[in-house]
């Protein structure tokens, strides 16, 4: 695993349990993780359960006792690393957003499929897919019982930097993470609306907006908590991104990505509205599913609270009884769980990097149609 702060503790998380939970037909070894600081990585190994701990992600690329390449770095490396993997034949797991470029990504695609047809598997963590409620409502809507989608209503709403002291932090650096909360947070409800509806994105109409645009440089950086200095830079990314969308199978759409929503702290909502039915999924409540069935008598009708903690649900029954809730780790197991499995079976793992590609594509799209005063442009 290349990375261990915070996506680099959820998966550590993942790894250490998968085994534990599911029953595979391979077992999660975890050899060795990299970090820039001897010291830190060190102390990173002992806490999160790794063997061994280096200081270049290029000695893991190289390492025999080495299958898997998980990369939980910000998006500028994730490409150069990728790439170095599968030429090594190792299978690689890559943090979302797949890059920070649609070019980047592109090559990372032409990567995974010269390394598939030697068995090399790879796949995006677009870990929210792997919420038992969000995996059940992709099964409501392909069963049918939402009938024709027409709205798809998303929001990922977030309040961490509303204080204009907040540091200028990687996520606001654009040579570091591509875009802000466009490829933060809105690249999830991309890709989980594409998911759950199983139509993509066709054209966009955007707009984005940096309200706080410089902010002191970070003197203690880690992940989302950071303290500032007396020196200031540039924010370079977008504050908050909102766009009407166009889907594949006739919907229409709208995501609004924000960090400015003061009070949301990790606020992702979708809506789905069908000529049947329609679905709510709230990832503040992510053991419940909002299910309106319009086929039922009128009298009886009206928005039902699905406790997705079934044993029917998916993932569920490996888990505890009915009604003992999971909760945001949970969906980095699942997330493995699949990834091993697929590596077992030699089945090709979901989403795949030409499925992150798209939400990429989608991305750019966004900032395009920002850039040319919110005109309509196709993905
Ligand atoms: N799936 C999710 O829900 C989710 C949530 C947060 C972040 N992410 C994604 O995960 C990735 C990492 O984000 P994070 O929140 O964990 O960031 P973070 O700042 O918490 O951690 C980044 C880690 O990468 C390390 N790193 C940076 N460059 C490196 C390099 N060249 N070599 C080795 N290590 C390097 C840092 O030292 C740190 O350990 C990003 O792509 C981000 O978009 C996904």
């Amino acid at each position: 695993m290349v990375g261990y702060a915070f996506m680099g503790a959820a998966h550590s998380q993942a790894w250490r349990t998968v085994n534990r939970v599911f029953d595979l037909p391979l077992r999660a070894r975890l050899t060795a993780v990299c970090g820039r600081d001897e010291s830190n990585v060190r102390a990173a190994a002992s806490r999160l359960g790794w063997e061994r701990a280096v200081t270049d992600w290029r000695e893991l690329v190289a390492s025999d006792d080495i299958d898997v390449i998980d990369i939980c770095t910000p998006g500028d490396s994730h490409c150069e690393i990728a790439i170095a993997a599968l030429a090594a034949g190792k299978h690689v797991i890559c943090e979302k957003p797949l890059a920070n470029t649609v070019e980047e990504a592109r090559s990372m695609v032409a990567a995974a499929e010269a390394a598939r047809a030697g068995g090399v598997r790879s796949m995006c963590g677009y870990n929210y897919r792997r919420v038992p409620a969000v995996s059940y409502l992709r099964q409501l809507v392909a069963g049918g019982r939402l009938g024709t989608i027409r709205h798809v209503r998303a929001v990922y709403l977030q309040d961490w930097i509303v204080d204009p002291e907040f540091p200028l932090v990687w996520r606001l650096q654009k040579d570091k993470a591509g875009s802000g909360a466009l490829g933060d947070i809105g690249a999830h409800i991309v890709d989980l609306t594409q998911y759950v509806t199983g139509q993509a994105v066709t054209g966009v109409s955007a707009l984005t907006e940096t309200f706080i645009k410089e902010r002191p440089l970070p003197s203690a950086s880690s992940g989302l908590s950071a303290s500032g200095g007396a020196e200031t830079g540039t924010v370079t990314v977008d504050d908050a991104a909102l766009f009407i969308a166009r889907l594949s199978g006739g919907a229409v759409a709208t995501y609004e990505a924000s960090r400015f929503a003061t009070g949301r702290k990790n606020g992702l909502r979708v809506e789905l509205n069908g000529s049947k039915g329609s679905a709510v999924f709230d990832l503040e409540r992510l053991n419940e599913l909002e299910f309106y069935d319009g086929t039922g008598p009128g009298a009886e009708q009206g928005f039902t609270r699905i406790l997705v903690t079934e044993p029917d649900h998916p993932y569920v029954a490996a888990w505890w009884p009915p009604g003992h809730g999971l909760g945001y780790e949970h969906s980095f197991t699942h997330q493995m769980r699949d990834f091993v499995e697929a590596v077992a079976t030699g089945k090709d793992p979901e989403p795949s990097f030409a499925d992150a590609f798209q939400v990429q594509r989608v991305l750019d799209a966004v900032e395009r149609s920002s850039a040319s005063g919110s005109g309509w442009t196709d993905v």
